[in-house]
């Protein structure tokens, strides 16, 4: 196998963690090159200190200055690094030659476009960068020799269920569909009149997987699923009209490929997020996720059912944004990551997310998009809308 030198953008997160359990397993395929993270430099410090990096990185640079003390006399090789040219000299590191983009939301942009700019092997999963970039993030992997390996559990099935060498052409591989799972979150089957009262804490306890806040209430909202096929339509050149959501409570079915012949090819799993970054770390060969074998037996069933749009309003809104394409996406994903944020604090309720997208969707009508620019105009356009229409303080 190849030994992999890797950049962990949002290192101190939960597929962070995930991460770092895998390479640990592998010291003689994996080293850590550079470790990222918004503010929580303490944690930063741990890692540093496990994983001896050369690089350290945190966006708040009051927060890496308290690392740089921290670490001052311990010996490491480590460099601390701080703001968004920090994290974007971590994603470009000369000694790394993969990077897992695990940064949460919009921010991780700009470092995830510049490991792709670099030729990087990029296992990503910082879904949000996608949206937003769309055909200019590809075109920056074409452009740059980069490769993207996605361990957003879905995709990392749906690229594990395609022929080798699948070439974002679905017609030229025969397949038909993408079916993308879904749980249905934590309120799959809670009464509707009972939404406008949930707290955070009910909206961040998922059934199956243990997550980020921000991941998690998307998942209860089901936006995650929207964000989900638009990323799969930029990954896979599939039509939104192609990609079908199903609703399957267990989280064991991580996602299908439905080919012209009727086959239906699957990859099933625990629901833990080391094995899609494992698979993607070892691809082409394969190591041990340390996750247990998968009981079917003692499973016994597995269930499927259709997304009720009128529960999960998001969703249609992400279909909606597909639809409309250019700046759409954009705006979209923007409007959610204020509504989220501002629900998380406690500002909103939960049932105020959706109407808050809406608005934007509604207020800013899709423009096309030629350049990155566009998108990123779009982005804060939304994000000034969505906070005016919440009344937010324009700063949060
Ligand atoms: N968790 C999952 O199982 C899962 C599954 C599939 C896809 N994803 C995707 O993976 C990404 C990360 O999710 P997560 O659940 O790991 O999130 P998380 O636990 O909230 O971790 C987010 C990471 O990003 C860093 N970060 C936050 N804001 C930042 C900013 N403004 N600038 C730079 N770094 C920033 C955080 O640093 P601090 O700790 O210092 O704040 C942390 O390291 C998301 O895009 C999510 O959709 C997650």
């Amino acid at each position: 196998m190849t030994p992999r030198t890797i950049s962990v953008l949002g290192a101190t997160g939960s597929i962070g963690d995930s991460a770092l359990d895998v390479v640990a397993r592998h010291p003689d395929h994996f080293t850590v090159a550079a470790l990222t993270a918004h503010r929580k430099w303490e944690r930063l410090a741990e890692l540093c200190r496990r994983h001896r990096p050369e690089v350290a990185a945190l966006s708040d640079p009051d927060a890496a200055r308290a690392l740089e003390r921290a670490l001052a006399g311990e010996g490491l090789p480590t460099r601390v690094l701080a703001g968004e040219a920090g994290l974007v000299d971590a994603a470009t590191l000369p000694a790394a030659d993969t990077v897992i983009a695990a940064i949460v939301g919009a921010a991780g942009l700009r470092p995830t476009l510049a490991a792709a700019h670099t030729g990087k092997r990029i296992l990503l999963a910082n879904k949000e960068a996608l949206v937003i970039g769309g055909a200019a993030f590809m075109a920056a992997v074409e452009d740059g020799g980069a490769t993207l390996l996605p361990i957003d559990s879905e995709h990392n099935a749906i690229f594990q269920c395609l022929p080798p060498g699948y070439a974002r052409n679905p017609a030229a591989s025969g397949v038909r569909r993408i079916l993308l799972t879904a749980s249905g979150g934590p309120f799959r089957t809670r009464p509707h009149a009972e939404l406008a009262a949930v707290t955070v804490d009910e909206a961040c306890a998922h059934p199956n997987w243990v997550m980020g806040r921000k991941i998690s209430v998307d998942s209860a909202t089901m936006m995650n699923k929207g964000l989900e096929m638009i990323e799969a339509h930029w990954l896979f050149g599939v039509a939104r009209e192609s990609i079908e959501v199903v609703v399957h409570p267990e989280s064991v079915v991580h996602s299908l490929v439905e080919y012209v012949d009727g086959s239906v090819l699957a990859q099933l799993g625990h629901p833990d997020m080391r094995t899609p970054i494992a698979q993607a770390l070892a691809f082409p060969d394969r190591v041990d996720a340390g996750v247990p074998a998968l009981e079917l037996v003692r499973r016994g069933s597995l269930t499927f059912e259709a997304p009720d749009l009128d529960r999960f309003p998001c969703l249609a809104l992400a279909y909606a944004a597909l639809g409309a394409g250019g700046t759409a996406p954009a705006v979209l994903n923007a409007a959610n990551e204020v509504a989220v944020a501002a629900f998380l604090g406690g500002r909103i309720r939960y049932t105020d997310i959706a109407p808050a997208c809406a608005e934007a969707l509604a207020r800013l009508p899709a423009r096309p998009v030629h350049t990155l620019d566009d998108a990123l105009a779009a982005d804060a356009e939304a994000r000034i809308v969505t906070r005016a229409w919440l009344k937010l303080p324009m700063a949060a």
